[in-house]
């Protein structure tokens, strides 16, 4: 098999060496010159994700057998809908059925149209929308988010509390998005703990991977700017320690309906649906999706993977997907990301020495003559996979604290204290506290 994969971060470097564990020949269009999937795909050309055409050309030269698209950029931009103009089948979903990821409305408006009963209370305002109504409907939900209505790297969203502290502030916020033709979704603002269940669906199966725990923060015990993510886990029982199996079965029994509906209002979504959910006092909500793997969470599950993913990918372009297995073993990632990370990142050469038995998985980095240099992001991502947590940790932290240059790594995730602070959250939260 000859597949083309498109992007080069720590996720699609897991994608790769599943790809290649499959027996498929990768060629890979990135980015930036990821040495993780460099050194083992057959070809690669650098570009920008974005070049619907470029990757195309790319393609056509390399002729693979099907396609896998990382992140959500090149799925917004309609790569697929272009790829399969010329005839490559691909492993994630068109423009339209990515709106799920890229227009936050649009998923909202899906699940009301469907009476599928997992979003907070919400509204859409446009820069039409009176001014009054929209104080009006903050002062009604008191604590509230507001949401660009479109891809924003993560970036976009505001928390009361967190970033506005008052109705002034968010009214400012919401013109600031509509002066950017953007409309906004405001909704209620929901108290738990999150989780990411990343789902692989052909349009009729959907199969969970176990699911995993992020951490956006930027430092130790939460604290710090929101960053793409600096880490993440997933127990070996595929639960997390504040959620039952109950909350897990409804959280892909709302993915269930949720692909049924894209099915009936534009056809079947093939790829991954990420459902960021939060459990509440009320149960499990849905907080938004993504129209791909998550980065890290691709790193804790794909590895995890007894199904030749290259089977999986094949399955869910032929409408086949009936099983995929995962090993029952406990995971944790860590990223290790440039000094001032990520309002103001230094770029430099880094040392990465050898990590096993932690696998490693190259992001945001370039590979030059002289050695690996980190970018702007996040640099190298490394993950324990152990029959407990606390050895998972334990090897995940002695690769991350080892690699030399102006970075660091959050040393909490994964750690007996930062599980207990979560159990205690949700404990908390459940008894009214
Ligand atoms: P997103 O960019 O949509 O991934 O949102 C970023 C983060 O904002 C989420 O991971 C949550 O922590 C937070 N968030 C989004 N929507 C809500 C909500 N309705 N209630 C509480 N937090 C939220
Ligand atoms: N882990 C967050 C994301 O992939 O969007």
């Amino acid at each position: 098999m000859k597949v083309l994969l498109v992007g080069s971060g720590a996720r699609e470097n897991a994608i790769s060496d599943a790809l290649i564990a499959g027996q498929a020949d990768v060629f890979a269009f990135m980015s930036n010159r990821n040495p993780g999937i460099c050194r083992y795909c057959r070809k690669f050309e650098i570009g920008d994700v974005k070049d619907v055409l470029s990757i195309c050309k790319f393609a056509l030269a390399s002729k693979p057998d099907l396609a896998v698209i990382g992140p959500e950029a090149p799925l917004a931009a309609g790569v697929v809908d272009e790829l399969h103009k010329i005839g490559v089948s691909c492993f994630g979903p068109t423009r339209e059925l990515a709106q799920l990821e890229s227009s936050k409305s649009f998923t909202r408006c899906l699940l009301e149209k469907y009476n599928i009963n997992a979003s907070p209370e919400f509204r859409i305002f446009t820069r039409k929308s009176p001014e009054a109504e929209i104080r009006s409907f903050l002062r009604d939900l008191g604590e509230y988010v507001i949401k660009p209505d479109g891809l924003t790297g993560g970036k976009g969203v505001k928390v009361f509390g967190e970033h506005i502290d008052n109705d002034d502030d968010a009214v400012d916020y919401c013109n600031e998005i509509f002066g950017n033709n953007s409309s906004v979704v405001i909704e209620e603002k929901l108290d738990g703990e999150e989780f990411s269940l990343q789902s692989i669906t052909d349009g009729k199966t959907v199969i969970d991977c176990p699911p995993v725990q992020d951490h956006k923060r930027a430092f130790d015990n939460d604290i710090g700017a929101n960053t793409g993510g600096m880490g993440s886990y997933g127990c070996e029982d595929h639960l997390l320690p504040f959620l039952k199996r109950e909350h897990i079965d409804h959280a892909h029994n709302i993915t269930v309906q949720v692909a049924s509906a894209l099915k009936k209002e534009i056809g079947p979504y093939k790829g991954v649906m990420y459902g960021g959910f939060i459990l509440t006092k009320k149960g499990v909500r849905l907080i938004e999706y993504n129209a791909r793997f998550g980065d890290p969470e691709a790193m804790n599950v794909i590895p995890l993977m007894k199904t030749n993913f290259v089977d999986v990918c094949n399955a869910v372009i032929n409408s086949e997907l009936h099983k995929i297995e995962f090993r029952k073993l406990a995971s944790v990632c860590k990223y290790v990301v440039p000094e001032g990370y990520p309002e103001n990142p230094r770029p430099g050469r880094i040392e990465v020495p050898a990590s096993a038995p932690a696998l490693t998985f190259y992001a945001a980095v370039d590979e030059k003559a002289d050695g690996i240099y980190a970018t702007k992001s996040r640099a190298v991502g490394f993950v324990g996979m152990a029959p407990g947590i606390e050895e998972a940790e334990r090897i995940a932290e002695q690769a991350a604290s080892r690699v030399k240059g102006f970075v660091f790594h959050r040393k909490d995730i994964g750690t007996r204290a930062l599980l207990q602070k979560r159990i205690a959250h949700m404990k908390g939260i459940m008894e009214g506290k």
